[in-house]
Order: C-alpha cells, then sequence, then structure tokens
C-alpha cells in the first residue's frame, strides 16, 4: 500500500467528471487500498479518486473508526430522501468548511472491488458522504452545495 498525494482545489482534475470502472483487476485493487491508507493518514471519512488524481468512479468511506471500510465502485444514488443541513468539509480544501444542505437518507447502487453488485442505505452522516463523495465523481466540491460557509472564528471555537 503506498500514501497519494492529495490534490487540492485549483487544479483542473477536480472538476472533471469521471470514467466508470470496466476493469475489476489488481490495479484496481492497488488504488482502493491506496485511497484507504490515505484517507485514513489524513483523517478523512471517504476519499474519491478523483483526489488522488484518477479520473475513475471510485469511492472509499470509513464514517466511524469502529465501523467498516466501504468500497464504491461505479456507486450510483438510486433513492434519496429528507433533508440535513449540517457542516461539511474535504481533504481537498484543508481548513475550509461549510454548512451544507443534503438529503437525510440515501440509497445507493455500486460496486464491489470483484464487481459484484451491492446496495447501500445511508442516514445523517453517512448520507452526507455518499452525496459528497459521487459528486466528485462529477467534478464537483460540497463548496457548490453550501448554504454558507463558516467564518474562520466558527472554526476555531
Ligand atoms: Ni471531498
Amino acid at each position: 500500500m503506498a500514501i497519494r498525494n492529495i490534490i487540492l482545489e485549483g487544479d483542473p482534475i477536480l472538476s472533471k467528471k469521471c470514467r466508470k470502472v470496466e476493469k475489476f483487476d489488481d490495479r484496481l485493487a492497488q488504488l482502493i487500498e491506496d485511497m484507504i491508507e490515505t484517507m485514513n493518514v489524513n483523517n478523512g471519512v471517504g476519499l474519491a479518486a478523483p483526489q488522488v488524481g484518477v479520473l475513475k468512479d471510485v469511492v472509499v468511506i470509513q464514517v466511524d473508526k469502529d465501523k467498516n471500510i466501504l468500497e464504491l465502485i461505479n456507486p450510483e444514488i438510486i433513492k434519496s430522501d429528507g433533508v440535513q443541513e449540517e457542516v461539511e468539509g474535504c481533504l481537498s480544501c484543508p481548513g475550509e468548511y461549510g454548512i451544507t444542505k443534503r438529503p437525510m437518507h440515501v440509497k445507493i447502487k455500486a460496486m464491489d472491488r470483484l464487481g459484484n453488485e451491492c446496495f447501500y442505505e445511508g442516514e445523517g452522516l453517512l448520507a452526507r458522504a455518499f452525496c459528497h463523495e459521487i459528486d466528485h465523481l462529477s467534478g464537483i466540491l460540497f463548496k457548490s452545495r453550501t448554504v454558507r460557509m463558516l467564518e474562520r472564528a466558527e472554526i476555531d471555537r
């Protein structure tokens, strides 16, 4: 496994649309392993492949240290309802936080690293993480989903 560099806001890679994964091979497994290590070392809740410079539909999420790491290949939101407004940040926008409007419940369809179809449901933070990371695959950063950005004084508190 290897820690990869995280691409920061301003780099055009982060606004590109990713491609679907078609080959479920060792190279994909390596990318997933590296993304997990990179997310963990940076204390992230999730990471999308474009954040490490790979324009593929791959996401890893771990909302809680005690919970399983989710590996989502070609993820799509298939249902969402409710609404939540909570503070959100992104490893590609260090030190910046904003309040986003997101659905409270989200159902997604994805594939695992072997290409098997799988379904997940998330509520609260996990629902936000699904939306945030899947947005990255379309080149969308959380800052375009904010109701407002936090001021420095609110962050330091
Ligand atoms: Ni992000």
